[in-house]
């Protein structure tokens, strides 16, 4: 498997034919499948559950599913998220009144773990928990929506955070996510990223009319 991966955010797909959109960025390339979940608590927006990544499994999707909570609380949606077929499970520290033992479920439901840190909030929750990641999650934007701008300041903390990681000596995955393109990829990736998040930069190549878009774009990234 190839050190960089690509992650579509399913979350700018046609959800009227969802299978067929994970289909057809997996077959164009993609690596993993990036599954977005809001509670319109946690964050003001509304998304998708357990019920519909157990309908990608059930469609016949065998990739990696990437599933990003933007929920609060974590620990009972962790448990449906393994049952549903997740390979992995991130959340953000503030949403869990026990970062720790919310890390160890995953693990112990046989998934990989992360953290989902926001443009502001700080690194020193990484200190700890080391030992218990597989993928660290630097939000670009505010989390809540697709389609927003970039943030600048994530590329000094993504250096901060690669340092951070080599430095652990665990191997764990460095993911970045929102407003991720083709012309800043180049930059996130010279940051430290490992594991690219893309929705809009991806979905909208459909609305090009291109039956290939797809393929153009995931190459391009
Ligand atoms: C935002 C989500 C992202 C989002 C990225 O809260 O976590 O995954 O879908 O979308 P783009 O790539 O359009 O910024
Ligand atoms: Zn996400």
């Amino acid at each position: 498997s190839r050190f960089f991966r690509i992650a579509p955010s399913i979350l700018s797909a046609d959800f009227a034919r969802l299978g067929e959109e994970v289909d057809n960025v997996l077959a164009a390339g993609a690596d993993i499948v990036h599954f977005d979940v809001m509670d319109n608590h946690y964050v003001p927006n509304l998304t998708i559950g357990p019920m519909v990544c157990k309908a990608l499994r059930d469609h016949g999707v065998t990739a990696p599913i990437d599933v990003h909570l933007m929920v609060k609380p974590v620990d009972q949606l962790i448990g449906d998220f393994i049952d549903a077929g997740a390979s992995i499970i991130t959340f953000h520290p503030e949403a869990s009144e026990h970062v720790d033992r919310s890390l160890q479920l995953i693990r112990d439901g046989g998934c990989q773990a992360g953290l989902v840190f926001n443009p502001a909030t700080p690194l020193s929750y990484l200190d700890y928990v080391m030992d218990k990641l597989d993928m660290v999650l630097l939000m670009s934007v505010n989390p809540g929506f697709g389609g927003q701008a970039f943030i600048p300041q994530t590329l000094a903390k993504l250096r901060e955070t690669r340092a951070k990681l080599d430095a652990s000596g665990y191997d764990i995955r460095l993911e970045v996510d929102g407003g991720v393109k083709v012309d800043n990829i180049a930059e996130v990736a010279a940051a430290g990223a490992d594991t690219f998040v893309a929705g809009s930069a991806i979905f909208k190549a459909r609305r090009t009319g291109d039956p290939h878009a797809y393929d153009t774009v995931i190459r391009e990234l």
